[in-house]
């Protein structure tokens, strides 16, 4: 599906999504009073030109609810396909009444479900809404048995990363009622400087239109994927019963594979989308489909939570047996990054002979420095001879 963001501000977009064969859409955030947002709004992380993380202070949707219930929803249950799922994205403030409100005029739309939106980082938390919500278990309860009361929709909690501990959150909105959970939003952050003008990123302007400033926004994309991974583990494992729409940098199918191996129902995606478009659904679904031909998997259900069992504790694991590094030569370009590595954050376990890398498996302790330096898959992992 796609997750609550620019891809899903209008119908002429979701409509475009359903025809290309998404599943479903989440809504852009509607609350009581549209946004007006600041401009520019996306700073970005790069690698060696090529972006792997973005970071939005963007708000919620600008156009006003009642466009939402009376047109728009109602518009894209008509055109889009039967199966197409319309998920309607909601944030109120800390008083339960506003949920209860948005639900019941929500419930009228056409709707298939609600998201509740208690994880918006930026913005919103200064008005007592979005993460300010999301970071309190009881607001969370509270909010959630709010919405419940006003409709008879599925709930979909959407969750913050910016917590300690995820787990009491999710059980809060387990306890107030949600039928499911979706993990992660953004997560708070400072995306950059321009260190020339000393000027924080994005780059927007204060209220005399004239000073640049900027504020800490909300980071996404494939950076954000260890942190999904990991919040959406830590739930399933603590409330195995809840399903839950996993959502942090999934923009291919190897990524959408992991978050349902690591107990995700459904998954969402935004940064991917805004920078390769609607058409990656093709290759998701067609790599997810032939790597569950090639691995036996009859059904989805059948893929989730496979990684689960394997999650274990620090403690739980042995120090043996004893791994080593060994260099695969002919994959080896000779270019001496894992020998300065190991040299100085490693073991100094790496020589090179005869223009490739050769390692010295007394020395070299399997602490795995080699194998994330090494642009070139030379790196395997064997049993010490
Ligand atoms: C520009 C932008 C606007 C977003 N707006 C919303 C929003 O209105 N409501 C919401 O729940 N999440 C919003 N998100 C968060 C995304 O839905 C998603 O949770 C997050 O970007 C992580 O997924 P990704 O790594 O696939 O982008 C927004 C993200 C971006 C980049
Ligand atoms: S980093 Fe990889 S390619 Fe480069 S020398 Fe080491 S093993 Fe070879
Ligand atoms: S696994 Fe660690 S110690 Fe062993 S060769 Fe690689 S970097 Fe050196």
């Amino acid at each position: 599906m796609l997750s609550s963001a620019p891809p899903t501000m209008d119908p002429r977009h979701i409509l475009r999504a359903a025809r290309l064969g998404w599943g479903g859409a989440v809504m852009k955030t509607v609350t009581e009073e549209p946004t007006v947002d600041p401009r520019t709004r996306l700073g970005v992380l790069r690698r060696e030109g090529k972006a792997i993380g973005m970071n939005n202070i963007e708000l919620l949707s600008r156009e006003s609810l009642k466009t939402w219930t009376d047109d728009w929803i109602p518009k894209i249950k008509q055109e889009a396909p039967k199966d197409f799922i319309f998920i309607a994205s909601m944030m109120s403030g800390p008083e339960p009444e506003g949920w209860t409100a948005l639900a019941e005029t929500m419930s009228q739309t056409g709707a298939d479900a609600i998201e509740l939106n208690v994880s918006c980082p930026h913005g919103s938390p200064e008005k007592h809404m979005g993460a300010f919500i999301g970071q309190d278990p009881k607001l969370v309860e509270g909010v959630t048995k709010a919405a419940k009361k006003g409709t008879d929709l599925p709930i979909l909690v959407k969750l913050t990363p910016n917590v300690t501990d995820i787990v009491p959150i999710a059980k809060a909105a387990e306890r107030g009622g949600a039928d499911a959970l979706s993990a992660i939003n953004t997560v708070e952050s400072l995306i950059g400087i321009d260190i020339e003008t000393a000027t924080p990123l994005p780059i927007a302007y204060g209220k005399d239109r004239k000073e640049q400033f900027s504020t800490y926004g909300g980071f996404c994309g494939p950076a954000i994927k260890p942190l999904g991974l990991r919040f959406v583990s830590q739930i399933a494992k603590a409330l195995p019963d809840i399903p839950i729409s996993g959502i942090g940098g999934i923009e291919n199918w190897t990524g959408a594979t992991e978050y349902l191996m690591v107990g995700a129902r459904t998954l969402q995606i935004c940064t991917a989308v805004m920078w390769y478009g609607f058409s990656i659904i093709k290759d998701l679904t067609k790599g997810l489909s032939s790597f569950m031909k090639r691995k036996g998997y009859k059904s989805l259900d059948s893929v989730v939570g496979k990684a689960l069992p394997k999650i274990t504790t620090w403690t739980a694991l042995t120090k043996l047996p004893p791994i080593v590094a060994h260099v695969i030569k002919d994959n080896c370009t000779g270019c001496k990054d894992c020998v300065i590595a190991c040299a100085d954050g490693g073991y100094v376990a790496i020589q090179m002979r005869d223009g490739a890398a050769v390692i010295n498996e007394e020395k070299c302790d399997g602490c795995g420095l080699c194998y994330v330096v090494c642009r070139d898959n030379a790196i395997e992992f064997i049993h010490a001879r």
